[in-house]
């Protein structure tokens, strides 16, 4: 059977029933950003891809700059983003709190400030292919491994920003010395290191 075609969807009746079902606030990736009920911070999604991710945030209040090196994964989310922007309602109102950036994150995150840097880099490769979901594989095939994603992260703790939340594999370790994180959220397949940098701000809405 054919792959489908990789796109971004943010229209498909799976993406709405996860906006209405999906745990809200209360879903992992929202604790790991610090999302409560009166705060939403700010956030730099440095790995963009799909936006998958960045829509979730930015449907949970949060305006996210999310960041994107890849040419064709950029056009993709750009395309995607466009279409659903032109659908309007609460689907176009979530867009406008995403602003995607054409970079390389490493190179322009020093030069931001922000709340939260989210972190979602390409995770090992899983040995049982056939478990790897065919979006990510098209997603890998183009993209490859993001072999200087130690270079990412150190360069993230760096940045001017009060947490940086890294999301990977459960039972994975990571592949390289790092300082220690301040606490983890641990689901079923995926986890989410937290790193709380001391000079605490918060945006309240
Ligand atoms: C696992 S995917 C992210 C998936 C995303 N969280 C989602 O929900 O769709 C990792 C993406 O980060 C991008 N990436 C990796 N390192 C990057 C960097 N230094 N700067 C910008 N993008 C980067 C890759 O090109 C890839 O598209």
């Amino acid at each position: 059977m054919s792959e489908k075609p990789l796109i971004a969807d943010f229209i498909s009746s799976s993406v709405n029933y996860r906006q209405n079902f999906g745990g809200g606030r209360k879903q992992d990736i929202a604790k790991a950003v610090g999302i409560k009920s009166r705060i939403r911070p700010n956030i730099i999604d440095a790995t963009a891809g799909l936006g998958r991710d960045g829509f979730i945030l930015a449907s949970l209040g949060s305006h996210v700059t999310l960041i994107e090196r890849s040419q064709i994964i950029h056009d993709l989310l750009a395309d995607g983003m466009r279409r659903a922007s032109n659908v309007g309602g609460r689907t176009a109102e979530i867009i406008s709190r995403m602003k995607l950036i054409h970079a390389d994150a490493i190179e322009l995150l020093p030069t931001l400030s922000t709340n939260v840097i989210y972190l979602d880099p390409m995770h090992p490769p899983r040995r049982k292919s056939s478990l790897v979901k065919s979006k990510m594989r098209q997603l890998r095939a183009i993209v490859g491994e993001d072999p200087d994603q130690i270079e990412l992260i150190k360069t993230a703790l760096q940045s001017d920003c009060n947490r940086v939340a890294l999301k990977w594999p459960s039972k994975s370790p990571l592949p390289n010395p790092l300082p220690k994180c301040s606490h983890q959220i641990l689901g079923g397949t995926v986890r989410f290191d937290i790193f709380i940098k001391s000079n605490v701000k918060k945006i309240s809405i």
